[in-house]
């Protein structure tokens, strides 16, 4: 199988305003199609790891490679915009724009063709379609619910069909209910894409859905 993340011996230190070693010598494979869980306490640097994986941000040591490429000055926004999808937990939504402006933002960034009837725009309609927000595809972000912005921001992250997408408690704000309907759309959406996909998450429902499931703790992965 297509690897599609390889990570080698990545550590993370702070230092300022005080040293603070957040992760040390983590190493991880992630290929094509794969569901990946990560777990662990509040503090333990969970979303540290899942910012480095994803390029926002820089290890202190260690090598990253995305699709066989090393992110660098020169790449890492191409790499980022067309082989990475983001899902945070506070959506990051643009709030004054529409369901469907927001999806289509990531093929905007890219330069991608946005207009009627073009591949970028038909995907994005399938994807809204996809999470069940049609009837919400003109609405401003800020109209939605929390549930619907996060499925609106599920549509996003699949909008350039990246190979990866990252998602740092995509239901870290819902209840039960509708924490459950964001995973299924989601791990679906991966599955039925083939999409690699890393999840940060305190739900061990959740985590036992996935392919491979790991621990942070003292800064390593378990
Ligand atoms: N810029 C920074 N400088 C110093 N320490 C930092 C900085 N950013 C984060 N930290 C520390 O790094 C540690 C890991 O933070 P991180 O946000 O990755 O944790 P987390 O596992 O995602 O926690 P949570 O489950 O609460 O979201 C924390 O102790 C935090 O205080
Ligand atoms: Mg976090």
């Amino acid at each position: 199988m297509k690897k599609i993340l390889s990570a080698k011996n990545i550590s993370k230190l702070y230092t300022s305003p005080i040293k603070v070693q957040v992760l040390s010598d983590i190493s991880l494979d992630v290929h094509q199609g794969e569901t990946v869980a990560i777990t662990g306490k509040s503090g333990e640097g969970k979303s540290t790891l899942l910012h480095i994986l994803g390029t926002l941000e820089k290890a202190t040591a260690g090598t990253l490679e995305i699709c066989e490429k090393e992110p660098t000055s020169k790449n890492v926004s191409y790499l980022r915009n067309s082989s990475i999808g983001f899902i945070f937990q506070s959506f990051n939504l643009l709030e004054n724009y529409t369901v469907l402006e927001n999806v289509l933002m990531p093929a905007k960034i890219g330069r991608l063709d946005t207009s009627p009837k073009s591949p970028a725009y038909l995907r994005a309609y399938e994807l809204i379609e996809e999470v069940g927000l049609s009837e919400r595809a003109n609405f401003p972000a800020k109209l939605l619910s929390g549930g619907e912005k996060q499925r609106a921001a599920i549509a996003r992250a699949f909008c350039n069909d990246p190979e990866i997408i990252f998602a740092d408690e995509p239901s870290g704000n819902l209840d039960h209910a509708h924490s459950c309907i964001i995973h299924a759309l989601l791990l679906g959406s991966a599955k039925k894409r083939n999409k690699a996909l890393i999840i940060v998450t305190h739900d061990k429902e959740l985590a036992t859905l996935c392919d491979t499931t790991y621990h942070l703790m003292d800064g390593k992965l378990q």
